[in-house]
């Protein structure tokens, strides 16, 4: 397990904090509520969407430092069903941000050899928006080095909802029969098929709920609740987080004997 409390960690620079790691018990996937964008905004007197655009170079952070430490797998809840109710102003502008954001990155995606995918029901999307999610993910589609999901118009239920949907055709049209159905099954329906469940989940500005994010993939994920808002969570914050997440037990329903007993079934060494 990893030594050092977050206190004693906190003022170590950032090149220490990384070396610290234990490289066998990174997360294979981190999942990310990135919230706290408005708060931030409205602390400095400025509009919401200064926090939003403030909030890539965060973005920009994770991405980095997942890939530097070989982390395969970064899913980040950009925009909710949920968030469709708020003011049409603030929803125009965040999907030009997200946009400008597609065109803007995309050079650097490729040069990172990551990934780049959306989850969710992204063909709501204003379709200027949806053009340049799929010409993104078009062009990184051959890269595996970072899997990057953009969650976009989701919600855990709906895709629940939307898997189940397809198991029931599928049984109709006697695809498979309802016997067959079972967890791994299931799984295999989701938007993120193929990717590891969340090892960590990050949400940051204090608030400590799931708000419809993987309800599903969320079952056995780590949670990492921080008060420091969005824009503000930088590779400092994150590799303080690995560092916490390194600091737990993972048991999955076992006792802590039984994980000393067999140490290959400790932290983050999931059999799968
Ligand atoms: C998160 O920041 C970004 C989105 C939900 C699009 P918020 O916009 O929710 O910021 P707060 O929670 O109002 O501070
Ligand atoms: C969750 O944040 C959604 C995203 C980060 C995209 P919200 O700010 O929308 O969540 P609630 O409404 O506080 O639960
Ligand atoms: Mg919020």
């Amino acid at each position: 397990m990893a030594k050092g409390t977050e206190t004693e960690l906190e003022h170590l620079p950032d090149s220490e904090l990384k070396s610290l790691l234990l490289p066998d018990l990174l997360p294979r996937h981190i999942a990310i509520i990135m919230d706290g964008n408005g708060r931030w905004a409205a602390q400095r007197g400025l509009p919401r969407m200064a926090g939003h655009t403030e909030g890539i170079k965060s973005v920009r952070d994770m991405i980095n430092l997942c890939r530097e430490l070989g982390i395969k797998a970064l899913t980040i809840y950009a925009f909710s069903q949920e968030n469709w109710k708020r003011p049409a102003a603030e929803i125009n502008a965040l999907m030009m941000l997200l946009e400008s954001y597609l065109q803007m990155e995309l050079e650097a995606l490729i040069e990172k050899e990551t990934r780049f995918r959306a989850i969710g029901r992204v063909s709501t999307l204003p379709e200027s928006a949806l053009a340049w999610v799929r010409k993104v993910e078009r062009e990184t589609a051959h890269f595996d080095r970072l899997n990057l999901t953009v969650a976009l118009s989701y919600g855990g239920r709906s895709e629940i909802v939307d898997a189940v949907r397809r198991l029931a055709e599928d049984a109709r049209n006697g695809t498979i029969t309802p016997d067959q159905i079972d967890e791994d099954m299931l799984e295999g329906y989701l938007s993120t098929h193929g990717l590891p469940d969340p090892d960590l989940l990050i949400r940051t500005s204090g608030e400590t709920r799931i708000s419809n994010f993987l309800l599903w993939q969320l079952a056995y994920t780590e949670m990492y609740f921080t008060p420091t808002l969005w824009p503000d969570f930088r590779r400092h914050d994150a590799l303080l987080a690995l560092h916490d997440y390194q600091r737990r037990e993972r048991r999955f329903g076992q006792t802590c004997d039984q994980l000393s007993d067999h140490p290959d079934e400790k932290v983050g060494k999931r059999s799968a």
